[in-house]
């Protein structure tokens, strides 16, 4: 059975008063049946790491390479030294921003692996391909493009018109995606496919998180805005450690 993760991605948010609220997650998640994972912005990794032993941590981007002349990066190996597990990569928000490819989140991917993290690589269909019934050819095109031949990934579904919109894809469109996306990871890594964690990101709310969770690949949530209050993302992790 694939592990059930919910993971939260800060983005560029929060300060270091703000480790007060990932204690709270941390103290929440150790009553859990699910594995929790928080990536806060990188200025917060240390403390993160140093305060919060019940959850996991993790970054939000890496370098494909360990070291070098890159100004402003940061490698999987500084994420791995500062007691991070996870790494996410090819966030839709990276690849719109800073034109990252999928042979780019791949590459990013192979370091992760290399340095001894586990990556989350995220992949997501835009509005227009959702709407002229292309959602599922697109996801799996970026699926081919960005997994690693190593089959120790998380693989985050983040339909990219859902993200920070409150509109989410209906229970039957997200069933579909996940189980196509399982068929993908079992036909390219074998049985070893069938124990990769699949997430669901993208408006994920307590008030969805139930639902959400009932699907069948559905494995867990990457959750953003939802994420960085104890408040709201405690009950996204009962709700999934009940599912
Ligand atoms: P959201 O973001 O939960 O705020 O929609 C999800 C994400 O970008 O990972």
């Amino acid at each position: 059975m694939p592990t059930k993760i919910a993971a939260g991605n800060w983005k560029m948010n929060g300060q270091q008063t703000d480790i007060s609220e990932l204690q709270l997650i941390s103290k929440a998640a150790d009553q859990l049946d699910c594995r929790t994972i928080i990536c806060p912005p990188t200025t917060l990794l240390g403390n993160a790491t140093k305060f919060c032993n019940e959850i996991f941590i993790g970054g939000q981007d890496c370098h494909p390479k360990p070291s070098g002349a890159y100004t402003g990066d940061i490698s999987a190996n500084m994420l791995a030294d500062m007691g991070a597990s996870y790494v996410i990569v090819g966030h839709s928000e990276r690849r719109t921003y800073h034109g990252e490819n999928s042979t780019i989140v791949k590459a990013k991917a192979e370091a992760a692996i290399a340095a001894d993290l586990k990556p989350i690589i995220c992949v997501g269909e835009k509005l227009q391909q959702r709407e002229s019934g292309d959602a599922i050819e697109a996801v799996s095109l970026q699926i081919k493009g960005s997994i690693p031949t190593n089959s120790e990934i998380i693989l985050a579904y983040e339909p990219i018109w859902a993200i920070g919109t409150g509109v989410i894809p209906s229970f039957k469109e997200i069933c579909q995606m996940h189980d196509a996306i399982r068929a993908l990871l079992t036909k390219n890594y074998g049985s070893s496919g069938q124990k990769i964690s699949i997430l669901y990101g993208g408006s994920v709310k307590p008030s969805n998180a139930a639902e959400i969770f009932s699907a069948t690949n559905v494995n867990g949530a990457l959750v953003g805005g939802a994420s960085l209050k104890s408040a709201d993302f405690i009950p996204i992790m009962r709700a999934l450690a009940k599912s």
